[in-house]
C-alpha cells in the first residue's frame, strides 16, 4: 500500500475516490462505503489510492461512427494505469446523425447535461472524453466547461474511405453526390444499391471534412486534445497510440489541475475559429464554438467570425471544398501541418492539455515534409475563410453561407423567391412537375431553425427534379437551419430569428425578390418595411409548445443560432460564476 494511504489509515489521499463525499454526513463512513462497494469489482486499496481518471464511453450499437470505442477504452485505460492513475469508464448518451429523431441537434444540450452531471456526480480528478460524431465532441466539451475538473478529448477517428468501380468515395459527400445523379436519372436503382456498400467503408466518423472532422481540427487547435489527435483513422494503430497517449496525458493533467477553463479562453477559442475558417469546415462548427464559449462565458460574434474570414484562406484540399479525404490529411501530418501554415495569424501563447502551449508544441512537431493536402498560406484554395457572415432585413440576427463550397457565380444573384413553409410542403411539392420554379429562382425553407424543427440539416434543399433532370446543378437556398458539412451548394443557412417565432424569414413569400450579395454580405428581401409588418399583423407566428417532458424544456429555453442553441440556463452566468449548482 502507497505510503499516502497509510497516513489516512488505508483511505485514499486527497485526489481520487474521496472526491464529492458528501452524501451521509459522515466523511469517513461514506468513504468507508464507497470503497466496499467498487471492491466488489475486485479492487485492491493499491489500485484505489491513486488519481481517478473517469472515461466517458458512448459506444452504441446505433453509432457506428463509434464502432471502435472498445478498443480505444482500452488503450485509454492502458495509458492511464502506465502513469499511475485509475482508469473508470462509465455511459453516457451516444449519439449519431442518422439515428437521431427528430434531429441529432435536439439531442446535443442533452448529451452535454448527462456529461455534465455524470462527470461532477462521480469521483475522478479527471476526464478523458471520447467522441467522434457530430454532435457528441460539442455536447462532451460544453459538459465538461461546465463542469470544470480537468478533461481531455479524444475522438474515434474517420473511417477508411472505400471505392465504388475504382472510383474512391466517402460519406458523406459522395453520398449526396451519388443520390443527386440518381434523382436526376444518371445513374439506376442496381448502382446506387452498389454504392450503398461502399460509402461507408469502415467504422469511424465522415471521411470528408463535415462536422465531425471539423470539430476534431479545431477541438486540437482549441488545446484540448494531444497533439496529432485530430487526424489518425479509426482503424489504425495510430489512433490507438493516440488513445494510450490521451490516458497518459489525463493524468498529468489531474495532477496539475489544469481546468478547462484555463485551456479554452478567448485566445483558444481565436485559434479555433481560424482552423475552421482555414479547413473549410462545417458551418455547424460555428454553432458549437459558440456553445462551447458560451458555457465559459465568453461571447463569439458572428461579426468577429467574418472579420477573421476576411484575413484567413482556405488552405486545407478536403471535400467538400477540394479533393482530397481525411486519411490522407493523417499521411499529410496532420493539423500540425496547417498550424505551421497559419502560424503567423495564431495565438501561440495558448495553454494545452499537455500543459505547454500551442507554440511549443508545433515547435516540437518540428518542420513538416512537402504534400498536397494543406496548401502554403500564399497559394490558398480559396482566398477568404471558407464561412461568411451575412445581414440584413430578411436575417437582422445574422445568416452564414459556407462560400467555399459554393457556386461563385450565383454568389451575387438577385432572384423570384419560391417559397416551402415547412418540411413537409417541402417534401410535398419539391418534386412536382407543376411547381412553379426556374434555375435563377432562389429556393427558401421556413420553420427548420432550432424551435421550429430542432434545426434539423435540411437546409441543403434538393434541386428540384425537373430542373435537376435538365442539368441544374446549383441554386440559391435560404433557410434558418443547417446543413450537413458534408454537403455543398450555394447555402444560406442560420438566419437569425427563425421563422417559427416571428423572423422576418416567417413573412417571405413565393414571387418576393430577394438579393444577395456575399461580396457586401448582404440578404436582403425587397420588400418594405411597411408590407412586412402588414403581412405580420394579417398572419401572426404563434410559436410552438409542448405539454411535458424534454421537448418542453427544449423549446421553453432553447437560444437562437447565434448563441449557439444551447438551452440559456446551461450558459455561463453573467456574473462569470460556471457553477449552475453553486448558490
Ligand atoms: Fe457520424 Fe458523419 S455520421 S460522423
Ligand atoms: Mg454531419
Amino acid at each position: 500500500m502507497e505510503e499516502s494511504s497509510k497516513k489516512e489509515g488505508g483511505q485514499p489521499a486527497a485526489t481520487g475516490l474521496r472526491k464529492g463525499l458528501t452524501n451521509y454526513g459522515d466523511n469517513g463512513f461514506s468513504l468507508f462505503l464507497r470503497k466496499a462497494f467498487i471492491k466488489g469489482a475486485g479492487y485492491t486499496d493499491n489500485a484505489l489510492d491513486r488519481p481517478v481518471i473517469g472515461i466517458a464511453n458512448t459506444g452504441s450499437a446505433y453509432n457506428p461512427c463509434h464502432g471502435n470505442m472498445p478498443q480505444l477504452i482500452e488503450a485509454v485505460k492502458r495509458g492511464i494505469m502506465l502513469a499511475g492513475g485509475l482508469p473508470m469508464d462509465f455511459p453516457t448518451i451516444s449519439i449519431h446523425e442518422s439515428f437521431a429523431a427528430p434531429t441529432s441537434m435536439y439531442l446535443r444540450n442533452l448529451m452535454s447535461i448527462d456529461t455534465e452531471e455524470m462527470i461532477r456526480a462521480q469521483p475522478m480528478d479527471a476526464v478523458v472524453l471520447i467522441g467522434g460524431c457530430d454532435k457528441t465532441v460539442p455536447a462532451q466539451l460544453m459538459g465538461a466547461a461546465s463542469a470544470g475538473i480537468p478533461a481531455i478529448q479524444l475522438v474515434t477517428g474517420s473511417m477508411l474511405t472505400g471505392s465504388h468501380r475504382a472510383e474512391r468515395v466517402g460519406a458523406c459527400t459522395d453520398c449526396r453526390r451519388f443520390w443527386a445523379r440518381y434523382r436526376a436519372e444518371e445513374i439506376d436503382g442496381e448502382e446506387i444499391a452498389d454504392v450503398n456498400n461502399q460509402l461507408v467503408a469502415s467504422v469511424g466518423t465522415c471521411s470528408v471534412m463535415g462536422t465531425a472532422s471539423t470539430m476534431a481540427c479545431v477541438t486540437e487547435a482549441l488545446g484540448m486534445m494531444v497533439p496529432g489527435g485530430a487526424a489518425p483513422p479509426a482503424v489504425t494503430s495510430d489512433r490507438i497510440r493516440v488513445a494510450e497517449r490521451t490516458g497518459a496525458t489525463a493524468v498529468a493533467l489531474a495532477k496539475q489541475r489544469i481546468t478547462p477553463d484555463r485551456i479554452m479562453t478567448e485566445k483558444a477559442f481565436e485559434n479555433a475559429l481560424r482552423v475552421l475558417l482555414a479547413i473549410g469546415g462545417s458551418t455547424n462548427g460555428i454553432i458549437h464554438l459558440t456553445a462551447m464559449a458560451g458555457r465559459l462565458g465568453i461571447d463569439i460574434s458572428l461579426d468577429r467570425l467574418d472579420a477573421l474570414g476576411r484575413e484567413t484562406p482556405v488552405l486545407m484540399d478536403l471535400k467538400p471544398s477540394g479533393q482530397y479525404y481525411m486519411e490522407d490529411l493523417h499521411k499529410a501530418g496532420g493539423v500540425h501541418a496547417l498550424l505551421r501554415q497559419l502560424k503567423p495569424l495564431l495565438h501561440l501563447d495558448t495553454l494545452t492539455v499537455t500543459g505547454r502551449t500551442l507554440g511549443e508544441e508545433l515547435e516540437a512537431a518540428g518542420p513538416g515534409f512537402p504534400q498536397e493536402v494543406v496548401r502554403p498560406l500564399a497559394e490558398p484554395i480559396y482566398p477568404q475563410g471558407g464561412i461568411a457572415v451575412l445581414r440584413g432585413n430578411l436575417a437582422p440576427g445574422g445568416a452564414i453561407i459556407k462560400q467555399s463550397a459554393a457556386d461563385a457565380r450565383l454568389m451575387e444573384h438577385e432572384g423570384r423567391a419560391v417559397v416551402f413553409e415547412n418540411l413537409e410542403d417541402l417534401a410535398n411539392r419539391i418534386d412536382d412537375e407543376a411547381l412553379d420554379v426556374e434555375a435563377d429562382d432562389i429556393l427558401v425553407l421556413k420553420n427548420i431553425g432550432p424551435i421550429g424543427a430542432s434545426m434539423p440539416e435540411a437546409g441543403y434543399m434538393p434541386i428540384p427534379r425537373k430542373l435537376a433532370r435538365a442539368g441544374v446543378k446549383d441554386m440559391v437556398r435560404i433557410s434558418d437551419g443547417r446543413m450537413s458539412g458534408t454537403a455543398s451548394g450555394t447555402i444560406v443557412l442560420h438566419v437569425t430569428p427563425e421563422s417559427a417565432i416571428g423572423g422576418p424569414l416567417a413573412y417571405v413569400r413565393s414571387g418576393d425578390r430577394i438579393r444577395i450579395s456575399v461580396q457586401r454580405r448582404e440578404i436582403s428581401l425587397l420588400v418594405s418595411d411597411a408590407e412586412l409588418a402588414e403581412r405580420a399583423k394579417a398572419n401572426p407566428v404563434t410559436a410552438p409548445k409542448a405539454e411535458r417532458g424534454y421537448r418542453q424544456l427544449f423549446l421553453k429555453t432553447v437560444t437562437q443560432a447565434d448563441k449557439g442553441v444551447d438551452f440559456d440556463f446551461l450558459r455561463a452566468r453573467p456574473d462569470g460564476r460556471l457553477d449552475p449548482n453553486a448558490a
